[in-house]
């Protein structure tokens, strides 16, 4: 293998489940309003998968999509990483049933952990795969939080949706591709946001069919400061880190979990409203998909230039936090 000064993203993709939730449907399931929503969080409907879609069907679309894009072949795969929290199974990994539907039979395959930063870490492993020689790796962000959301608890059940994003990186050209990145978590806080059945510490068989600790639990409150502070801090130091300040960047694109976390920290580095980008209106908090659909939609608009500079930052579950600079282009 020959290692490579440089790694970036070649093409991207993106898949969402065909039906959307609306604030006017969650009117009547529970307690709440199209208009608390909207002022609290921004968003106006989510897609929800359907019972018999699990997150492998939405990350193989989003993957056949990035692999289009990218004009790479399965088979040219080295490496396929799946960030996620709700793979289709505790084991094996969902990496690894997209590697088998795909024909990636080169590739090596893992999952990820790290909530809503996951993609943004497998970002960063998959550059540092690809400096340390692989050709070609398969990033995937894929969560179907709809399958453990609670549709009675008004507190979590407005917040989340189902969607997969992918990207392939390769080798690009020198100066282009990832050009910094930080990632970092604090343990403290991994009671604020958990799914408490299903592992070791719980497992399922242990509890009744109807415990609540089957479903996700948020401390709400808790997540929003550490989101405003994680997502200003890390998006200072990457700034730092790439010795670039806020008004270089082309394109912030921000974890979509809630518009007031996106403006709080894009207005602490003078980004202006036209070069961050939202769709946490129409898909509401896809976890770890957010941040590479986002990507794929902006790419989409073909309005990303060669040499634009791209900044991407999430937290979630962990706590976790991540964010990269990115120079758009420079395919070999
Ligand atoms: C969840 C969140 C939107 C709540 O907004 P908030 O402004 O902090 O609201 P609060 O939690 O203070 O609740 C205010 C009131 O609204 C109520 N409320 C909560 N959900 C509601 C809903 N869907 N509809 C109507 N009222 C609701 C609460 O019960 C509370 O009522 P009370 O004052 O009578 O107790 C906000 O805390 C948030 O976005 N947190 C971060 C979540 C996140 O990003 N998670 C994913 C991490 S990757």
């Amino acid at each position: 293998m020959m290692p490579h000064g440089f790694a970036g993203i070649l093409g991207t993709g993106r898949a969402v489940p065909e039906r959307v939730l609306t604030n006017a449907d969650l009117e009547k399931m529970v307690d709440t309003s199209d208009e608390w929503i909207v002022t609290r969080t921004g968003i106006k409907e989510r897609r929800i998968a359907s019972p018999e879609e699990a997150a492998s069907d939405l990350g193989y679309q989003a993957a056949l999509k990035a692999l289009e894009a990218s004009k790479v072949k399965a088979s040219e795969l080295d490496l396929i990483i799946v960030a996620t929290i709700t793979g289709d199974m505790p084991f094996p990994a969902t990496a690894c049933i997209i590697q088998g539907r795909l024909g990636a039979t080169k590739a090596a395959a893992f999952d990820l952990a790290a909530g809503c930063s996951g993609w943004v870490y497998s970002l960063e492993v998959a550059q540092s795969m690809v400096k340390a020689g692989y050709q070609r790796v398969l990033v995937i962000g894929v969560d179907v939080l709809s399958k453990i959301t609670d549709y009675t608890d008004r507190s979590t059940c407005v917040l989340f949706g189902d969607g997969a994003g992918a990207a392939v990186l390769g080798p690009v050209k020198e100066g282009y591709g990832v050009l910094a990145s930080d990632l970092g978590a604090d343990g403290l806080g991994a009671d604020y946001l958990k799914l408490p059945v299903g592992g070791s510490r719980c497992p399922s068989q242990t509890v009744a069919i109807d415990d609540p600790g089957r479903y996700l639990k948020m401390s709400g409150n808790e997540v929003f400061k550490f989101a405003v502070r994680a997502m200003g801090d890390s998006t200072q130091r990457v700034l730092e880190k790439a010795n670039l300040t806020g008004e270089d960047i082309s394109w912030f694109i921000p974890h979509q979990a809630n518009i007031r976390i996106i403006k709080s920290a894009a207005s602490r580095f003078n980004i202006p409203e036209d070069r961050i980008y939202i769709n946490v209106d129409r898909y509401g908090n896809t976890s770890a998909a957010s941040i590479p659909i986002a990507l794929d939609e902006v790419v989409e608009t073909g309005k990303v230039q060669d040499g634009d500079l791209i900044l991407v930052v999430g937290f979630g579950a962990g706590l976790t936090w991540g964010s990269a600079i990115l120079r758009w282009g420079g395919v070999e």
